[in-house]
């Protein structure tokens, strides 16, 4: 039975037949996700994990390791201005602070994946090692920095990144081949970029984008309130009308050497 005085991000299939009631729930996302062929005995990271619903998704497609990062201090997120002062009390009174979920959920799963408290700015590849995997979810549009993070990731990668993003509806349509982003759509963001603005982000951080997958929306999980509701235009841009969510793509890059 998971834990009602927490805020859960995800929505986690538990053994025992329940979930855990999740603001977004993501567990149509990975049929979406351009994976590598195959995921057995690999090593791998996800960063930004939360409640570790992509770490735990590693493991169970047959990773030998995974390791999931996430920060442990909210002072340490990239709260902008008028946010700064109050933001780390309120992760605390909502009773969202990145670990407990994971650590619950780990445990009702059964799952080895190892958690680090680690910023993504902080990955080193002489302390975390390197990775065949390295994914990163719903991330980068809460970073200042998104291509630094987006660097740190290229030090730890030896193979495969895999972005699982939000997009702009609007900017993905009316802006289709333009890389661009909307700057600040809600108030713990600061980038929401269009499909091209993603490619072109993991290309200059040192990528060589391999595989886009399809435009999908992310819904909001049994934990959202009844009255928040996601915009509509994701799902009509998804080819979904009707459907609220957050409209999503992922993709899959490989290292790449520098140019000129
Ligand atoms: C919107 S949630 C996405 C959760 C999950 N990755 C997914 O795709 O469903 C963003 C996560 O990134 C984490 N995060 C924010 N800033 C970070 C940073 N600088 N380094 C690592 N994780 C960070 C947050 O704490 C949160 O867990």
């Amino acid at each position: 039975m998971p834990s009602a005085r927490r805020t859960w991000y995800h929505t986690i299939d538990l053994p025992d037949g329940g979930a855990t009631p999740g603001w977004f729930d993501t567990r149509q996302a990975p049929a979406h996700v351009p994976w590598p062929a195959d995921l057995a005995g690999s090593r791998c990271l996800d960063v930004g994990t939360f409640d570790g619903f992509w770490a735990f998704e590693m493991e169970r497609r047959g990773a030998a390791h995974v390791v999931a990062v996430d920060l442990d201090d909210p002072t340490k997120i990239d709260w902008a201005y008028d946010h700064r002062a109050r933001g780390p009390a309120a992760v605390e009174e909502w009773g969202s602070g990145r670990g407990p979920g994971f650590a619950e959920a780990a445990a009702a799963l059964g799952s080895h994946v190892e958690w680090r408290p680690r910023s993504v700015y902080e990955l080193d590849p002489g302390r975390d090692g390197t990775f065949d995997v390295v994914l990163c979810g719903a991330l980068l549009l809460h970073l200042r920095d998104p291509v630094l993070a987006l660097e740190r990731m290229r030090e730890v990668c030896s193979r495969h990144l895999i972005l699982v993003e939000a997009v702009d509806p609007l900017l993905d349509v009316v802006a289709r081949k333009v890389p661009c982003a909307r700057l600040r759509p809600e108030s713990d963001e600061w980038w929401r970029v269009n499909t091209a603005g993603l490619l072109t982000m993991a290309d200059t951080a040192g990528f060589e984008v391999v595989e886009v997958g399809p435009r999908f929306v992310v819904p909001h999980g049994p934990g959202a309130p009844a009255d928040h509701k996601l915009s509509a235009l994701g799902g009509l841009v998804a080819g979904r009308p009707g459907q609220r969510g957050l409209l999503t793509r992922a993709l899959r890059a490989r290292p790449r050497p520098p140019r000129g």
